[in-house]
């Protein structure tokens, strides 16, 4: 499915009711302008769930979660963003992708023949697995690995005659072209024109899409011959760099186990199911590309590493892990004891041995030093600096301090040396690499936005949040709050993400405030959605503006105030010119005295002309000074 428009979002949003969407998972209670109940997301034991129909979002003071109806079916159901409108759509009888071009339209169509085939096929294949008389060694086959009933069935195991046009036949009485047939990569055109079956004499493993859809096939031979596998070769549906076996089936398990292990082999994936693993997919044979990463992170960013312990293994868990850690991913890494894959470990040794790998699978970085201290001895200091430059690149995306500390300690236990100075070289490669590049490390520490603050928040946390309320009822309001606190009125970096939509939101001719989730990270819908709970204090909207506006411009004065301070002692020492400095610092001390003695008159031209002192040089806007860190 191609990208949807936001106006046709926009038209299934609007079509959804909240409240009834909501009710078909959770019991709700009428309360005056809120309907409550017990929350679908944790173990909720007061109802702590609201959902507001006049705004259409939910929120959850229990745990924190909060959006509009999308959200709510991605997180209960487990679906992407476009899954989730798709579902609403077809609930809605709203059609997604209207308006086609006539050559869309004879792509859509061809793929619905496409889909049909390999539909058909899996059929097809699990009927002649379970009931052919040329099927008996590949029951028996599988019965011996263990695979057997529910499994079979799960995954819809089958297996190809050893004929060359079996299932061409069976397709062309179902009335498809041998052709098409090959497009769906299910058959394999000569030289000279004639077509004939890929899968032959093979059990066969149907591979869907991450919503359950047949895309393509891998099959496996029945005894040590080469190649082992085969699969269906790039097609218009099957890209394997796109697609994780088993994730259709693992969604629920990755949601309710908050973590997704990745393993290798198809089989790994099968057995794993057997022991009741079912949050568990496989990369398809390939090291783990680029969009299988973006297709797990948009489920569950835990990720559990399992490959097969042999070299390749290995060589394949490295290049996966570095992708995983681009894309923010907390990556752990299990260790399968004497060269066994997954599936192997299961069956030798059981479940209780697996969750206790799964469970002390050391982190990214430990496994990144078990590695680079495994391979040679580490005794010069040259020899431990090399190992530090393999592991601090994974270190400085961690943003817990705490995480960082503990690798700290592991790392100088490993090489011998103490935590301080381990400590201090990592210091000196993070300002080294933060001259290079500041980013990162501001988004990580704004990341955490006042909710998850357990202190109390302050005045100007306070004002922020209220003014940022009475914008999202009226995003008009953006123009005058610019005029008065600069082009970014907000310290808090969720609060300014949430403005910059807001600002886009003014150029549309209907504005709706759910939709703005739509356009959020999660940490900024919860936010979002918790602050659409909060009540605007007092009638005069305008009144309530002015008053956060101000009592964030004293703070942000104040701020600058302590900044130009220490800049100002700075200066003397090195001997540079410090007159301006002084200059705005002793006016801003006056504007508090004025407002300290509470003369109106004399605060408002006292800002006047600080007004006009930071129009000269716009560096010195206040803001600038409280963000540069
Ligand atoms: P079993 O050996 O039956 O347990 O299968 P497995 O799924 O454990 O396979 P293995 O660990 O050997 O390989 C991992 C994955 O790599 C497989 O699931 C396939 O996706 C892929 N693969 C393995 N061998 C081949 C091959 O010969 N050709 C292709 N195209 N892919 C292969
Ligand atoms: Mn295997």
């Amino acid at each position: 499915m191609g990208l949807i428009s936001d106006e046709v979002i926009e038209t299934v949003r609007l079509r959804s009711d909240i409240v009834e969407v909501v009710s078909r998972y959770v019991q709700l209670k009428k309360k005056g302008k809120y309907f409550t109940g017990l929350c679908p997301f944790h173990q909720d034991r007061t109802p702590s769930f609201t959902v507001t129909p006049d705004k259409q979002i939910f929120h959850c003071f229990g745990c924190n979660t909060g959006g509009n109806v999308f959200k709510f079916l991605m997180l209960k159901e487990n679906l992407t963003f476009v899954e989730a409108v798709s579902l609403l759509a077809e609930q809605a009888g709203i059609a997604v992708s209207s308006n086609e071009s006539p050559a869309e339209r004879e792509r859509e169509h061809k793929w619905r023949r496409l889909r049909q085939i390999n539909s058909l096929a899996m059929d097809y294949y699990y009927y002649i697995r379970q009931r052919h008389d040329a099927a008996a060694r590949a029951r028996k086959y599988l019965a011996e690995r263990g695979i057997s009933g529910d499994i079979l069935e799960r995954f819809m195991v089958g297996y190809a005659l050893p004929d060359w046009d079996s299932l061409l036949l069976y397709l062309k009485k179902k009335g498809y072209q041998a052709q098409e047939v090959a497009e769906a990569g299910l058959a394999v055109k000569t030289e000279n024109g004639k077509y004939y079956d890929r899968f032959r004499q093979r059990i066969i493993l149907p591979i869907w899409d991450a919503i359950g859809r047949v895309v393509g096939f891998g099959g496996r031979i029945l005894d040590h011959s080469l190649p082992k596998y085969i699969n269906t070769p790039e097609t218009a549906l099957f890209s394997k760099g796109n697609l994780l076996y088993g994730l259709h089936l693992a969604r629920g398990a990755i949601r309710e186990k908050g973590f997704v292990v990745i393993m290798e082999g198809y089989m790994d994936v099968i057995s794993a199911h057997r022991y009741g693993i079912t949050n568990a997919v496989a990369s398809l044979g390939t090291s783990l590309t680029r969009e299988q990463g973006r297709l797990l992170t948009s489920y569950n960013k835990n990720i559990v590493v399992a490959y097969d312990a042999d070299v390749a293994g290995v060589a394949a868990t490295m290049r996966g892990l570095d992708l995983l850690q681009e894309l923010g991913c907390h990556v752990r890494v299990v260790n399968i004891p004497d060269g066994k894959d997954p599936d192997e470990f299961l069956q030798k040794q059981g479940y209780e041995p697996w969750e206790n790998l799964i469970n002390q699978a050391p982190s990214l970085i430990e496994y990144k030093l078990q590695q680079a201290v495994s391979k040679k001895q580490v005794r010069t200091v040259s020899d431990k600096l090399e190992v530090m430059r393999k592991v601090f690149p994974s270190l400085s995306v961690i943003t817990s301090e705490v995480e960082v500390e503990e690798n700290l300690k592991v790392m100088a236990g490993l090489l011998n040396s103490s935590p301080e100075t381990i400590a201090g070289e990592f210091k000196r490669y993070k300002a080294n690499k933060r001259k290079k590049w500041t980013y990162p490390d501001n988004i990580a520490k704004n990341k955490h936005n006042i909710l998850n603050n357990t202190k109390k928040p302050s005045a100007q946390e306070k004002a922020e949040a209220g003014l940022l309320r009475l914008i999202i009822e009226d995003p008009s309001l953006v123009v005058t709050i610019q005029e008065k606190l600069g082009p970014e009125p907000f310290s808090n970096n969720s609060y300014h993400k949430i403005f910059k939509h807001l600002h886009e939101a003014i150029n549309k001719p209907v504005y709706h405030f759910a939709e703005l989730f739509n356009y959020l990270e999660d940490d900024e819908q919860t936010l979002l959605s918790y602050l659409l709970t909060l009540e605007i204090p007092g009638e005069d909207r305008n009144q309530v503006m002015i008053d956060y506006v101000e009592c964030i411009s004293r703070c942000n004065r104040q701020e600058r105030r302590m900044m130009l301070l220490q800049e100002i002692s700075k200066a003397e020492k090195s001997g540079s010119h410090w007159h301006d400095l002084w200059r705005e610092y002793s006016l801003l001390r006056r504007i508090v005295e004025a407002e300290r003695l509470g003369d109106r008159k004399r605060t408002a031209n006292l800002l006047q002309e600080y007004q006009q002192l930071i129009k000269i040089d716009i560096c010195k806007h206040p803001r600038e000074g409280s963000d540069g860190s």
